[in-house]
């Protein structure tokens, strides 16, 4: 999604006694849906979800693991339908008083560090910020195929990506610029994304 510029001038979140507590499918599906009324935006919540906990399994991390990389996709978002001009601080101070892990909320907090001021620290920082521009730009051009996802190649959306006035307002600069964060190339990066976000649990 677009980000607008919110510095939140601070780089520490959450607090270390909370570390290794998450919240509960149902809260985190009770946030989602309170809060955000858009489906569009919603989709894109749940794809990123699903390719942060499908990363975080293939790394062969634990349950926990998994769930926290979930769920800081899956909420990553949750401010910016109502309070786009608040993003993403009242999501943050959200799961700072529901005591959350300290690393879920800095994933959050550093998704877009152009507008954030939060620099991506941790692999799962780094994968939500790779994974947030991309997921929205491979769905769009999912939707303009007949075919949706299947046969979709890499070299399909490298293309779109040299197409400046297709999904003009995703940044090409971040996508590369997260990509080198990851230690990925995009080209792998997109190829993860095709091979899995098509099976996103969007109920
Ligand atoms: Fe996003
Ligand atoms: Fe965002």
């Amino acid at each position: 999604m677009q980000e607008s510029v919110l510095y939140l001038n601070r780089q520490e979140f959450g607090k270390a006694e909370n570390s290794g507590k998450i919240l509960s499918p149902e809260e985190a599906k009770g946030i989602l849906d309170d809060w955000v009324k858009n489906d569009r935006l919603k989709v894109h919540m749940k794809q990123v979800a699903h390719l942060m906990g499908a990363y975080a399994k293939e790394l062969g991390l634990s349950d926990l693991e998994v769930a926290m990389w979930y769920q800081s996709g899956l909420l990553h978002d949750a401010d910016w339908d109502q309070w786009p001009d608040q993003h993403c601080r009242k999501i943050i101070e959200e799961l700072e008083c529901r005591n959350v892990d300290p690393a879920m909320i800095r994933a959050i907090a550093s998704h877009g560090p152009r507008y954030f001021g939060v620099e991506p620290v941790s692999l799962m920082d780094k994968m939500l910020y790779a994974f947030d521009e991309l997921s929205g730009f491979v769905h769009a051009y999912s939707l303009m195929r007949p075919e949706g996802y299947v046969g979709m190649e890499v070299k399909g959306v490298k293309k779109r990506l040299k197409d400046k006035t297709f999904a003009a307002q995703v940044s090409r600069e971040d996508i590369q610029d997260a990509a080198e964060r990851a230690a990925m190339t995009v080209e792998d990066l997109i190829s993860f994304v095709i091979s899995h976000q098509a099976n996103a649990d969007l109920s």
